[in-house]
């Protein structure tokens, strides 16, 4: 059940309690912690794990304070106003509201835990999807106990002291595919307090992923405070240094007659053009390995063996496009690409504007972040003779630490 760029994971925040316990003048989420309100604080930190494609905030719809704290949301951020009595009924309302496909993954986490580490959301994502059997239906944070447990009778007096190795306290997020998610409560809400209750009903196999004990849910009066200390320390971390990886590609293809020849997704007049499985891009291909190379995520026969008939004439376009998604869900952004390509003949040069532009729009970059050069081989060797084309290609990928997966 590795991640692929098929994997879709989404975020569901249920907002729409009234903090009862807390009995400020507002609910508890629409509180200044921190300088801002606490429901910022917990979308700003989903927002910044690049792996989500979107995140869900569930209110309730009598909601007075939803609309100013949205102007701080991002797109990726959908208000919808689907929140129930209970909080399992704002989760169910939101899903349903949210109409995601049933194999997809959502995160549902607390509005009320503002404190949650991108880095711990990241965690808990390669716990789930990276489990080697495929059988987990889901996974929580959950907090190891650190205090001894003691059971007591109604009058107080100590029963027993229970071991607590095995026990955990449960938090968010918690992870499961919507389709699992729905079936568990629409089979009933009573006494579901979370996501995994109402899955482990069901007599499926949950994981519990450790997370810090700062992952709290704001609830008492005081709990502010706390969390106020705790992202407080984290915006005193040392300035965020980005990652940098420079990633390298080579491709090769023979010229035969009969095909159409096509470099960088532009189709060039010649008598003859590339053998391959798919559209022989060597360009492109170069470039696809450069982009896997930097993300250090394999290679391109890894992604699409040849072996697999669907990828039979592909437009290599579609091909880049799906390794440029993938790295940008492990955070990446493409600073640059280089590329060179060896071919006696025909003349690029004519091309080279279409094939810039065809390139920076299949990466999804600017022309001015592509350079594309054309060299021949001096009739020297196979692609002096006419034989074949080779390319080369480097890319520069940077991401910040907080969007990374670890
Ligand atoms: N929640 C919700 N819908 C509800 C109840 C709770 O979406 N009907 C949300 C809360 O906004 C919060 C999270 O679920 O983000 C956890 O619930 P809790 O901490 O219990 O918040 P409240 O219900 O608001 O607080 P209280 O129980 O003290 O009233
Ligand atoms: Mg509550």
């Amino acid at each position: 059940m590795s991640e692929t760029s098929e994997t879709h994971i989404y975020a569901l925040i249920p907002a729409a309690g009234v903090g009862r316990r807390m009995g400020a003048d507002r609910p508890k989420q629409y509180m200044t912690v921190a300088g801002e309100p606490m429901l910022a604080q917990t979308v700003r930190a989903l927002e910044r794990v690049s792996r989500i494609e979107r995140i869900f905030v569930v209110v309730s719809a009598a909601d007075a304070w939803i609309d100013e704290v949205a102007k701080t949301f991002s797109p990726r951020v959908k208000v919808l106003r689907a929140g129930g009595a209970e909080r399992a009924d704002s989760v169910l309302g939101g899903l349903t509201a949210a109409q995601l496909p049933g194999d997809a993954w959502v995160l549902v986490h607390d509005a009320a835990r503002p404190c949650v580490r991108p880095s711990e959301v990241n965690h808990l994502i390669d716990e789930v999807l990276g489990d080697a059997h495929g059988d987990l239906a889901g996974g929580i944070l959950a907090v190891p106990m650190a205090d001894t447990v003691k059971r007591a009778d109604p009058q107080r007096m100590i029963l027993e002291t229970v071991p607590r190795a095995d026990l955990w306290r449960a938090a968010t997020p918690q992870l499961f595919r919507v389709g699992t998610l729905l079936r568990a409560l629409t089979a009933g809400l009573a006494g579901v307090t979370d996501e995994a209750s109402a899955v482990e009903r069901l007599g499926l196999p949950v994981k519990v992923v450790s997370c810090r004990s700062a992952n709290l849910k704001v609830t008492e009066p005081g709990d502010e405070k706390l969390a106020e200390l705790i992202l407080g320390e984290k915006n005193m971390q040392a300035p965020q240094i980005p990652q940098i990886r420079v990633g390298q590609g080579y491709d090769s293809h023979r010229l035969v007659e009969g095909r159409r020849l096509i470099l960088g997704g532009v189709e060039i007049p010649f008598e003859k053009g590339l053998d391959g499985h798919s559209d022989a891009d060597v360009l492109l291909h170069a470039l696809t390995d450069a982009v896997l190379g930097a993300a250090a995520l394999g290679d391109i026969g890894q992604h699409f063996p040849p072996s697999d008939p669907q990828w039979k004439g592909a437009d290599s376009r579609k091909l880049l496009r799906a390794v440029v998604e993938l790295a940008r869900r492990a955070g990446w952004t493409i600073v640059n690409v280089d590329a060179t390509l060896v071919a006696e003949r025909p003349k690029i040069g004519p091309h080279m504007k279409a094939i810039r532009e065809s390139v920076a729009q299949t990466l999804g970059v600017a022309v001015e972040q592509v350079s594309v050069k054309a060299k021949t081989n001096e009739r020297m060797d196979a692609v002096g003779h006419e034989e074949g084309m080779m390319a080369q290609a480097v890319a520069l990928l940077v991401r910040t630490p907080e969007a990374s997966r670890g």
